[in-house]
């Protein structure tokens, strides 16, 4: 099927460089497994799991079957003030994933949408407890939060926030990348100690105005930044000492890319919400949730309202939609039957082994991993730092292979089922788009 110019013209794609793309078209048109077909006929590789999205790799029977299902049964249904059985399921199932304490669930559209969802419940939680003065929030550089206001206001992705005026105030740790840590394999063994700053931010601030910190356990969209070992331990102790809520932003680290359920679990700490998206539906219908400490729930629950009113007025139309819900059940259940997170596991050593032998390149400048997310930091062209992972990745696109570029970084997340010989075809192709440096 071939795309009018007018079609073309139509369609202001996200995140793209909408001039370039038109006059240079990458059209996918149909996915199975590990692969894409593009316009042309083209086999490609998923290098990134559609985007961190696929882990159980694309038309998934059972998820498609569930889906059908749904839709031919109860294809919406309200979600305010009513329910669908689904949703119930799915939550308590996502409650089996999350770290102990945290099981109480509440769905959203997409990742940006459950980031906002736990902004606003940690502020709405201090002001139940008679603290409104506590909601201001402590986010990271080089964090990604998704799009929304109170995200990119949290978010630490400069480019991402300077067209938009004024933001949530919002202050920010350091990234966690120094020229100790680089080319680290897995967690950096250097750096635990910028988790010290964070002291210093809530006590300028005043913890009494301090509602919540939150991170990415492991930064992906800028690049793939696994914490120190024993960061997220201090961050923890430091949000215990002076009572402010910790939030662990998922929708990357969750649900298998790390191998195991969730960074928290990865890295052994506990936030007291955490938030998923992507893999909750292996990506096939959009969907989110923010997923929280059911002493933090209580608090809600517990305030003296009369029973007809709203706890939390905030949902969106497309919370719990049933379709998702169906998707999100046959996708859970598969990372268990298929006992995806000790495969990652197993295919990791591997995975690390092969991104790292890109070191000896000399555009190369640091290289980050952990499970099955690998980072690579490109040397700038003066001034451009995001032209050169561009360059790269149309090369890789040609070769029939997709990576994810951003940044100053290449990105690359296959799914989780991918094999060996997939990994030696991708890192070939990545040694020869190289080389042309
Ligand atoms: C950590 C994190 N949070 C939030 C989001 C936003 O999710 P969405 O694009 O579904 O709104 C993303 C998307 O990549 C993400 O990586």
């Amino acid at each position: 099927m071939t795309i009018t110019g007018a079609q073309f013209d139509a369609h202001w794609m996200p995140f793209t460089g909408n001039r370039q793309f038109k006059k240079d078209p990458r059209i996918i048109v149909e996915a199975e497994g590990r692969y894409y077909k593009d316009s042309n006929g083209r086999k490609i590789f998923d290098g990134l799991s559609g985007l961190w999205t696929c882990g159980l790799g694309h038309k998934v029977t059972k998820i498609n079957e569930a889906i059908k299902e749904q839709i031919d049964t109860l294809d919406f249904s309200p979600s305010f003030q009513f329910g669908h059985p689904k949703s119930f399921q799915l939550a308590e199932l996502i409650t089996s994933f999350s770290p102990k304490g945290l099981d109480r669930v509440f769905f959203t559209g997409s990742g940006s949408d459950a980031v906002e969802t736990a902004l606003k419940i940690a502020r709405a939680y201090w002001v139940n407890k008679g603290l409104p003065s506590k909601s201001a929030f402590i986010g990271r550089i080089k964090g990604y939060h998704g799009v929304n206001f109170g995200g990119i206001s949290v978010g630490g992705i400069e480019t991402n926030r300077k067209m938009f005026g004024e933001l949530l105030s919002a202050n920010h740790l350091r990234e966690t990348i120094t020229p100790q840590n680089i080319f680290s394999k897995g967690q950096p063994m250097e750096g635990a100690c910028l988790a010290e700053e964070l002291e210093d931010i809530i006590c300028s601030l005043g913890a009494e105005n301090v509602a919540a910190v939150i991170l990415e356990p492991m930064s992906g969209s800028a690049g793939v930044i696994p914490p120190p070992k024993g960061y997220l331990e201090r961050i923890r102790s430091i949000c215990d000492a002076h009572e402010v809520l910790l939030i662990f932003d998922e929708v990357i680290c969750g649900l298998g890319r790390l191998g195991w359920a969730s960074g928290s679990e990865a890295f052994g700490v506990t936030p007291d919400i955490m938030t998923i998206a992507k893999q909750l539906t292996n990506g096939v219908v959009p969907m989110g949730a923010a997923i929280v400490k059911s002493s933090i729930h209580d608090v809600f629950m517990d305030s003296n309202l009369p029973h007809y009113m709203l706890e939390f007025p905030h949902g969106y139309t497309y919370s719990a939609h049933p379709v998702a819900c169906a998707a999100g059940l046959a996708s859970l259940s598969l990372l268990k039957e298929e006992d995806v997170f000790n495969r990652v596991r197993e295919i990791a050593p591997y995975f690390e082994a092969r991104i790292h032998e890109l070191r000896q390149y000399s555009v190369v400048k640091d290289i980050r991993n952990f499970g099955l997310a690998g980072g690579i930091t490109l040397e700038h062209y003066p001034a451009e730092p995001a032209r050169r992972p561009f360059e790269i990745a149309m090369r890789m696109w040609d070769k029939g292979q997709y990576v994810r570029y951003g940044g100053d970084t290449i990105q690359i997340a296959p799914a989780f089922a991918v094999l060996e010989d997939e990994l030696d075809r991708l890192f070939e192709s990545l040694e020869e788009s190289l080389k042309k440096f």
